[in-house]
């Protein structure tokens, strides 16, 4: 199944800026989240209200999220590990809790100090915080297609998760390649068998570029139905707690390869382009995205001078 529209949840604000050796001043990922509205990403993930200690970069949570401006048509989403990240994301008025939890517990405890279990029994809570609200409750399953520490993550594994979270009262799922170590095949055969299983489910597909398979990987999970991607601007982005980890797929890119085969993401590429200029003046380094430097695939140069026909 090949799908006209998708839509794309920028996670450079938090899954990027979570890693990087410089703190970005919270006026800047202010600036940044107000560009990334106006570029017509469906959702963006400005931060994650996480232990401070665990994620000194993200300790601004609160100021990010009351300061942002909310524009209709955004969903400005939270980045959740515990109940108490919770509460603090619904003081926010977040209009999404991205709950967090690991498929391998041995990255889970590393990550979160909690196993896969330990976090199902946090999430029961969180979900009757949110009862009666119309706040948006997705759990994350980081290391759904292989752990670093592990090494291979069964589809039976993943699939029990996912019927436990979606049992809890969960809304959606996101499965996420933490280390970059999913291949299209695996892709394909994860993705089918969670949707032939839950085909009404919001399933996001959250990859990281780490061994160059990223956007191919995003291609097998859309060729198998998948509508919802997480990447972020610049192709930023890694879990501290994953030794390894580098960038999510990055979003101008994947909406470039979407455009070219006519699918709609509802994004602006020059928008998005635009503000992902700005990314080496935040964080002091050049990005690893692609098409910023390139230019979409119909520019097109002046011939050189004295080249005749
Ligand atoms: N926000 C702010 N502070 C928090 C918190 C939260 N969500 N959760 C716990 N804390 C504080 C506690 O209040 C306590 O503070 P104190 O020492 O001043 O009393 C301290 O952190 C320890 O609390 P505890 O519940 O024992 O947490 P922990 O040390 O076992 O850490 C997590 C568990 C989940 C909070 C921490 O590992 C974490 O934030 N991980 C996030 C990792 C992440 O985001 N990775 C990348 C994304 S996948
Ligand atoms: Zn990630």
């Amino acid at each position: 199944m090949n799908v006209a529209t998708v839509e794309i949840n920028e996670v450079a604000p938090r899954d990027g800026f979570q890693i990087e050796a410089a703190f970005v001043p919270t006026q800047e990922k202010i600036r940044l989240i107000d560009a990334l509205s106006r570029t017509g990403v469906a959702r963006i993930e400005a931060t994650s209200f996480t232990s401070p200690r665990a994620i000194p970069n993200l300790h601004d949570a609160e100021a990010v999220m009351n300061t942002i401006e909310r524009l209709p048509g955004v969903g400005y989403v939270a980045l959740v590990p515990n109940e108490k990240g919770a509460e603090r994301a619904l003081a926010c008025r977040a209009d999404e809790l991205n709950l967090v939890l690991s498929a391998s517990d041995s990255h889970g405890l590393a990550n979160l100090r909690m196993t896969a279990a330990q976090s199902l029994e946090g999430f029961a809570n969180i979900v009757s915080l949110t009862r009666g609200s119309d706040v948006f409750v997705n759990a994350a399953i980081s290391t759904a297609f292989g752990c670093p520490f592990e090494g291979s993550v069964s589809t039976l594994r993943v699939l029990t998760l996912v019927e436990r979270l979606l049992a809890l009262g969960i809304q959606g799922v996101s499965l996420c390649d933490t280390t970059g170590v999913a291949d299209p095949r695996q892709v394909a055969e994860r993705c089918e068998a969670v949707l032939s299983r839950w085909p009404w489910l919001p399933l996001t597909l959250h990859f990281h570029d780490t061994r160059g398979m990223g956007l191919a990987n995003a291609l097998a999970a859309w060729q198998s139905g998948v509508t919802r991607f997480d990447a972020a601007l610049g192709g930023l982005g890694g879990c501290p707690y994953a030794p390894g980890a580098s960038g999510n797929i990055c979003s101008e890119d994947l909406v470039h390869l979407f455009a070219r085969m006519g699918v709609d993401t509802g994004v602006d590429l020059e928008r998005l382009i635009d503000a992902s200029k700005t990314l080496p003046g935040l964080i002091g380094h050049e990005t690893p995205g692609q098409v910023v430097k390139a230019g979409p695939a119909d520019r097109r140069y002046p011939q050189p001078a004295g080249v005749g026909r």
